[in-house]
């Protein structure tokens, strides 16, 4: 870890300015759900990241002397002081990293193109956004990471704002989590899926139909604390091992009804893990089963390849191939988006 910790001096810092960035979130294929220590995960997972639902960030610096962490938090130009705590969180668990973060007080301006509780993760763009931010202010202070290990640390340090963040760092297909099936894989930082990928899989579709905006009932700490001592963890951490082996193959030969079982079975493995812990949840709303079901006869009246997944919510999320794109909307048009009550949905793909 000796190689993320800034080598810059920061004791004279009396320049003021800002600097932006940007970042997509991800959804994850194989999931992430179980962490030990601080923010390393019990098992690889793999995530495609996506393409208009991004986070936008202006990160404004201004030289201070206390020694106090002290930043602003604004959406779409309001203060949002409710944000500042998880922030805060971050920057003390990086300050050994970036040794200059008490030495500014920082307004954070962040923007989301895409709604908020729509189930796209809104803390993998927003943490990788802002671990951009910081590597891009390194190097202004007189830091001199080349681009590859600008992005390695801002993966780093992502991770440890919000474990899947680090996943977004890198476009398309990435992997986070030490596996022997992927070289170069980390705990402590996501890396590029470096094995061949098939062309059924380039500008891959997700569709994220909102079937509930509400806020999230179980926040992913609470989610991830209920993976320790649960009954099932260690076979669960097993399986997603497993799931990522049989994937390799199936990312390079394009065989995407092998794809949709892993897919489909990791998203409801990790709603199982949710409805067998102590205490236990259903996160899935009447209507997410309903659209399932549609998807599931879509598939088996036309054999077209449309698969879902989910996240720790009820929302869901569409996945298909580019060349099917126009049929699938029709049905998703013309059948789904009648299944659920707001109708929205936010359309995005990955390359
Ligand atoms: O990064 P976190 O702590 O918000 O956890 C994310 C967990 C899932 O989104 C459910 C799965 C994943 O791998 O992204």
């Amino acid at each position: 870890m000796e190689e993320f910790i800034s080598k810059i001096n920061s004791n004279f810092l009396t320049e003021k300015g800002s600097v932006s960035a940007k970042c997509a979130s991800n959804i994850a294929l194989i999931k992430y759900w179980g962490k030990r220590d601080v923010q390393i995960p019990m098992n690889p997972s793999i995530s495609f990241t996506l393409n208009n639902s991004y986070t936008e960030t202006v990160l404004k610096f201004n030289p201070k002397e206390d020694e106090e962490i002290a930043l602003k938090v604004f959406l779409d130009g309001a203060l949002k002081e409710d944000f500042a705590p998880k922030i805060i969180q971050f920057f003390q668990r990086i300050e050994k990293y970036i040794p200059f973060l008490k030495r500014f007080e920082f307004e954070i301006h962040t923007h989301n193109t895409f709604p908020h509780s729509s189930g796209i993760a809104s803390s993998a763009s927003g943490m990788g956004a802002l671990s951009l931010c910081l590597v891009e202010l390194e190097n202004q202070l007189g830091g001199n990471l080349k681009e590859d290990e600008k992005l390695k640390k801002a993966s780093f340090l992502a991770r440890l704002g919000s474990g899947s963040a680090c996943r977004s760092i890198y476009p398309g297909l990435t992997v986070w989590g030490e596996t022997e099936n992927i070289e170069g894989s980390s705990d402590l930082y996501a890396v590029p899926y470096p094995h061949e990928v098939h062309e059924n899989f380039r500008n891959f579709q997700d569709c994220i139909l909102l079937i509930d905006e509400g806020q999230k009932e179980v926040s992913s700490t609470v989610g991830h604390g209920l993976m320790e001592g649960h009954p099932y963890a260690a076979q669960r951490f097993q399986s997603a091992e497993e799931n990522l082996k049989k994937l390799i193959p199936i990312l390079k030969n394009g065989d995407l009804e092998a794809f949709g079982k892993i897919v489909e079975h990791e998203a409801l493995s990790l709603h199982a893990m949710m409805m067998t812990s102590h205490p236990y949840f259903i996160l899935m709303k009447p209507n997410t089963l309903k659209v399932i079901e549609k998807i599931w006869e879509f598939r088996k009246n036309t054999s077209l390849p449309l698969y879902f997944t989910l996240d720790a919510g009820a929302n869901v999320h569409l996945l298909y191939p580019e060349f099917a794109k126009e049929e699938i909307a029709l049905f998703i048009m013309e059948t789904l988006k009648s299944q659920y009550n707001s109708g929205k949905m936010v359309k995005d793909f990955s390359f």
